[in-house]
């Protein structure tokens, strides 16, 4: 057998449709548009309601990529679901869920824990698997529901975080392109910095640490945003250049959308435009596995992922983890 390369070709995207602005936040906590605006670059985020859970959005995600891949479901061969929020906390995994769902019937399934890394390390992963030769077909979902562990009486993290899905049908091909090259990068000496303290086997959940907000996200946002300004960035430049080229000679970056400041500061410390990191946080929010998936979507329907481009994706999270691809764009049999 030849080489085979992991083409992207479907995307799907999916976000409640409840919609949360900036004046309704201030409702509940003392904050104002003005400083989310300026701190955030977010203006509105979208919330899930009463049944919707992870696994609902992943699934309708995975549905769009499936049906814009012209791929039908008992051919694909594994789904990843890379999330942070499943719907239960042991098993089953998400991935499974969305599996049932999808009436994905030869498909193994599991989920990838990486925070707001996860979709690229899944893509990074399911890149492999097609690479060896051993499947064809790759349903990567990235979905998280962090609405569901904010507290909202913590305004420094929640005016950050959101909930959608977003996903990629990969499929085999004999034309060379996708995953170039990689960097997955991983520092848990920092893991307190970004951390639900409670609900898994260290502190099981009591009504004790119900009472005292442990099973919300705790953040210290000056180290993450030092790190988040920083280390990706290496990791996006060594990426390129294991693949022979400078971050230059992108054609756009699709980085996790953490907020406007981070990405600005970024683009500045490699010395590159602005505008060559895409950006649509605006009207989502932080969605962690989501937002990358999100961001592809929106930069394919906006035109600006050409055939034969090279496109850099930037994963960065708590863990603290981090995951960069340079991958060359495939054309899409048909565009969102
Ligand atoms: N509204 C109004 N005031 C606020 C709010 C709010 N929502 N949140 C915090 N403040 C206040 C603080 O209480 C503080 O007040 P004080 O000086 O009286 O104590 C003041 O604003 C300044 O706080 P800082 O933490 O210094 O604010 P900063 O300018 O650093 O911005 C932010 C805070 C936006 C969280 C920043 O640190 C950041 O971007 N960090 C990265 C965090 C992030 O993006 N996390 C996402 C998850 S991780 C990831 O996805 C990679």
């Amino acid at each position: 057998m030849g080489s085979r390369y992991a083409r992207i070709a479907g995307l799907g995207q999916y976000v409640p449709p409840h919609v949360v602005t900036n004046q309704d936040l201030a409702r509940l906590v003392d904050t104002s548009d003005e400083w989310i605006q300026s701190r955030t670059g977010i203006t509105e985020r979208h919330f899930v309601e009463g049944d919707e859970a992870t696994s609902s959005m992943a699934a309708r995600a995975g549905c769009e990529a499936l049906a814009t891949a012209g791929a039908r479901a008992d051919e694909v061969d594994l789904v990843i679901v890379a999330t942070s929020t499943p719907d239960y906390p042991l098993f089953p995994s998400t991935a499974c869920l969305v599996q049932a769902s999808l009436g994905l019937t030869r498909a193994g399934a599991y989920d990838i824990s990486a925070a707001c890394s996860g979709f690229v390390y899944g893509l990074i992963t399911a890149s492999q698997f097609i690479a060896t030769g051993a499947y064809e077909h790759v349903l990567v979902i990235g979905a998280d529901a962090l609405s569901r562990f904010v507290n909202f009486e913590d305004r420094s993290t929640c005016v950050l975080f959101a909930d959608g899905a977003g996903a990629a049908m990969l499929v085999a091909s004999d034309t060379p392109g996708g995953l170039l090259s990689f960097v997955l990068g991983a520092d848990g000496t920092g893991g307190e910095h970004l951390i639900v303290p409670a609900g898994g086997s260290r502190r099981p959940p009591t009504a004790e640490t119900v009472g005292a907000r442990e099973h919300s996200i705790h953040m210290n946002g000056r180290e993450v945003y030092r790190f988040s300004t920083t280390v990706p960035a290496d990791a996006l430049r060594r990426a390129a250049a294991d693949a022979g080229l400078a971050v230059e000679d992108l054609s756009l970056v699709v980085a996790h959308q953490a907020n406007v400041r981070i990405l600005q500061t970024v683009a500045r410390n490699l010395n590159v435009p602005e505008d060559l990191f895409f950006r649509n946080v605006e009207r989502f929010g932080n969605t962690s596995a989501a937002s990358v998936p999100l961001a592809l979507y929106d930069a394919c329907a906006q035109r600006r992922l050409k055939p034969g481009a090279l496109v850099g994706l930037m994963g960065f999270g708590a863990g603290l983890t981090w995951a960069t691809a340079i991958w060359r764009w495939h054309d899409l049999p048909s565009n969102p």
